[in-house]
């Protein structure tokens, strides 16, 4: 993985030598403010000409010689990014994704220009707005920057553009605090492009034993206990939910399960990623078309191992289990077939109404294998579970569904605070009757109506009582709403919110509090 070096450096703009200056320009009621009066004059000369005004997502860029007015500076492109009236936005998640999506822009920029060096401008506002100013820019520059080359083999390295090498922050106050934030802000952003690239790699490309080698290296590099269930063990323990999946591939299932553990002992937090590495349907085939769609089934997996990276850098001060289950779903000879019946960990029968439905059957086995062995306080599974949750939130929200408003509760404002929006749908009874089964404890499908719901009725039959919430990001895993810092493909939904999860749970008290 390419990684950009992100710096907060205190050297004067003008000493700036990098490929391009990026300058964020605010209005005011006024008319144009950066808060610097290095760049007034030049601003008030574009003013005149009409050339730029700072209105949102107005862009300039200049090449030297910058005329008299700025002739200090020595970077060689100087781009201004137009944010408008920056100061009148209330609303601070707003403003932070307005920040996100300006460096989304400005690495567009540094793209089509091919610049490898960009140095960021802090202007000092005497406020505390450069501290979010550094950490949610260099979010979205970083975030702005993806790109999936692994496979391009036609072009010349030379000639492809590499994308950015380093950030540079240049800031004058707070100096401390906006190091601090850039820090979090680059593990975000290494965690999200470690899943859109688990993501992107096709079905052939990334299998389940890819899982395995990735939690088995990280596990070194960040110091986690790393354990891997093998087929024999998930037929020993009973897992017949992610055993009759895998029965119809060449590819061995493999669960794999890493475990941070901090100094002091605090509450424990199960996640849980659903690892499904190419999607047929199986028996019950989906149809060809959109079927190549089926090898992001791993997004959640994806989501939960990248987050643990973050995790193991972060070191919080609570233990978190992360578990993935890991198969494809394919229709081989020994395939499993609708009107089986399977027995899940911990002994309830299921009844196959259809193979493709097989999401649920590897989570059930996960959930109730991790709550009995870890004794979690709190479980988040994330799952590309239902085509159903497209059908009532689109692409612009992930559905949740829980048992504890608490919990509920806590994983929506961190929704909106990272941009990753969730929406609760129900759960309820009358949901669960509609997985009842003739012959068996339950049966994987409820039917058409619901379909995001009576799929989770399934899992929250393997939770019991512990505090449970579930993401089925079906719709957001890619294809999520189209943003200057979003890519088209994966979009690495669902890490920032499991890492400010765990960020937010670091002080002692209930994981689930606010
Ligand atoms: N992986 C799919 C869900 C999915 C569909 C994700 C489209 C993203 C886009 C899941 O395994 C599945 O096939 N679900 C079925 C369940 C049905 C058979 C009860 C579905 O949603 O159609
Ligand atoms: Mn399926
Ligand atoms: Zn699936």
């Amino acid at each position: 993985m390419k990684s950009t070096k992100l710096v907060v450096s205190t050297k004067k703009v003008e000493d700036y030598t990098g490929d391009l200056l990026a300058i964020v320009v605010a209005l005011d009621e006024q008319g144009v403010t950066i808060g610097e009066d290095l760049f007034r004059p030049l601003l008030n000369s574009l003013l005149q000409y009409k050339e730029f005004s700072g209105k949102k997502d107005e862009l300039l860029l200049l090449y030297p010689p910058f005329g008299s007015l700025v002739e200090k500076l020595q970077c060689r492109r100087l781009l201004l990014v137009g944010v408008g009236r920056l100061a009148d936005i209330t609303d601070i998640h707003f403003k932070n994704e307005l920040l996100r999506t300006t460096g989304g822009i400005i690495a567009t920029q540094c793209k089509s220009c091919k610049a490898k060096n960009v140095g960021i401008y802090i202007p000092a506002y005497g406020g505390l707005a450069e501290i979010a100013y550094g950490e949610f820019l260099s979010e979205g520059i970083l975030l702005g920057d993806y790109q999936f080359l692994k496979y391009k083999t036609l072009q010349k390295e030379e000639e492809t553009y590499q994308g950015l090498a380093k950030i540079e922050l240049l800031a004058t106050t707070h100096v401390k605090a906006i190091r601090r934030n850039a820090v979090k802000a680059s593990n975000i952003a290494r965690s999200v492009t470690i899943a859109r690239d688990m993501a992107n790699e096709p079905g052939n490309g990334w299998t389940p034993s890819h899982f395995a080698k990735y939690a088995m290296e990280l596990s070194e590099r960040q110091q986690l206990r790393c354990t891997i269930l093998e087929k024999k063990d998930m037929v020993e323990l009973g897992m017949g939910g992610i055993i009759a999946v895998n029965r119809g591939s060449e590819e061995p299932a493999k669960i794999a399960i890493l475990e941070y553990t901090p100094e002091l002992k605090g509450q424990t937090i199960l996640l849980v990623g659903k690892g499904l590495t190419f999607d047929s349907g199986g028996i019950s085939l989906k149809p060809a078309q959109g079927m190549m769609d089926m090898k992001y089934d791993m997004c959640g997996g994806a989501a939960v191992l990248s987050a643990m990276e973050a995790i193991g850098r972060e070191k919080p001060g609570v233990r978190v289990v992360a578990i993935v289950p890991a198969t494809d779903n394919m229709a081989g000879g020994g395939a499993f077939k609708p009107g089986d019946i399977i027995t899940h960990y911990g002994g309830i029968t299921s009844e196959i109404e259809s193979t493709d439905a097989e999401g649920r059957l590897i989570l059930a086995d996960a959930l109730a294998y991790g709550i009995e062995k870890f004794r979690p306080d709190c479980v988040i599974d994330i799952a590309t579970l239902t085509g159903s949750v497209i059908f009532a939130l689109g692409h612009h929200y992930c559905g949740l569904l829980s048992n504890n408003d608490q919990l509920a509760d806590k994983l929506i404002a961190i929704g909106i605070a990272c941009a990753e929006p969730l929406w609760r749908l129900p759960l309820g009874d009358m949901y669960a009757k509609q997985i009842k089964s003739q012959i068996a404890d339950i049966k994987n499908t409820g039917g058409k109506p619901a379909g995001c719901i009576t799929a989770a009725e399934y899992l929250h039959k393997f939770v019991g009582k512990t505090p449970w919430a579930h993401l089925d990001i079906a719709g957001t895993a890619w294809d999520f709403t189209e943003k200057t810092y979003i890519p088209k493909g994966p979009s690495g939904f669902g890490v920032k919110i499991l890492i400010e999860f765990i960020r937010r749970s670091n002080n002692g008290k209930s994981a689930i509090s606010a």
